[in-house]
C-alpha cells in the first residue's frame, strides 16, 4: 500500500492545502493529513478544531485520514509505514527551507519528499495571510472552505 503524509499547522486549512491533499489522494492509496502540534506557536484554532475542519472539508476523499502529530515527522511516518511526504510549493521563496527539511528527513529515516506545484489560483495563499486579512474585515471567501469561513468569523468576533 502506497501511503503519503501531508503535514502542516493548518491554522486554518485553506483551499490551497485542500487542493494539494486532493491531488495527493489520487496518487496514493492512503493520505494522512498530519496536524503538527507546535506549542511555541500561538494558534487561532485548537488542534482538535483544526482536525475537525480538515475532516469535514476533505470528506469527499475516502482515502484521506486526519490525525495529530507531535515530535518528529519522520517518527510519525515510521510508526505508520508512510513512505512519502507531500508538500505544496508556492514559489521559489518556499524552496530553500523545504529542500533543507526534505534532505534532513531523508537523511534521518529515508523518507522521500515529493513537491507538488501549487495551483496558481492559490499561489499567494497562506493560513497566516488569511487570518490577517480576516482580522481586519477583509473578504477571504473563496480562499477557505465555507465551514472555515464561518468559524473564522465567529472566532475573530470573540
Ligand atoms: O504549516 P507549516 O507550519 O509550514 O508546517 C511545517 C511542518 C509542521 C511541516 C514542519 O515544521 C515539520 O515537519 N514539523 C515537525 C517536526 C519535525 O519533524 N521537524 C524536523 C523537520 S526536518
Amino acid at each position: 500500500m502506497r501511503k503519503a503524509v501531508c503535514p502542516g499547522s493548518f491554522d486554518p486549512v485553506t483551499n490551497g492545502h485542500l487542493d494539494i491533499i486532493g491531488r495527493a489522494s489520487r496518487l496514493f492509496d492512503e493520505v494522512v493529513v498530519a496536524v503538527l502540534i507546535n506549542k511555541s506557536k500561538a494558534n487561532l484554532f485548537t488542534v482538535d478544531e483544526r482536525i475537525e475542519l480538515i475532516r469535514e472539508a476533505a470528506r469527499e476523499h475516502s482515502n484521506v485520514l486526519v490525525e495529530s502529530s507531535h515530535g518528529l515527522l519522520v517518527d510519525f511516518c515510521r510508526a505508520r509505514g508512510i513512505q512519502a511526504i507531500v508538500k505544496g510549493l508556492r514559489a521559489v521563496s518556499d524552496f530553500d527551507y523545504e529542500l533543507q527539511m526534505a534532505q534532513m528527513n531523508h537523511s534521518l529515516a529515508g523518507v522521500e519528499t515529493l513537491f507538488m506545484s501549487t495551483n496558481p489560483q492559490y499561489a499567494f495563499l497562506s493560513s497566516s495571510l488569511v487570518k490577517e486579512v480576516a482580522t481586519y474585515g477583509g473578504d477571504v471567501s473563496g480562499l477557505v472552505p465555507d465551514l472555515v469561513l464561518k468559524q473564522l468569523r465567529e472566532r475573530l468576533a470573540q
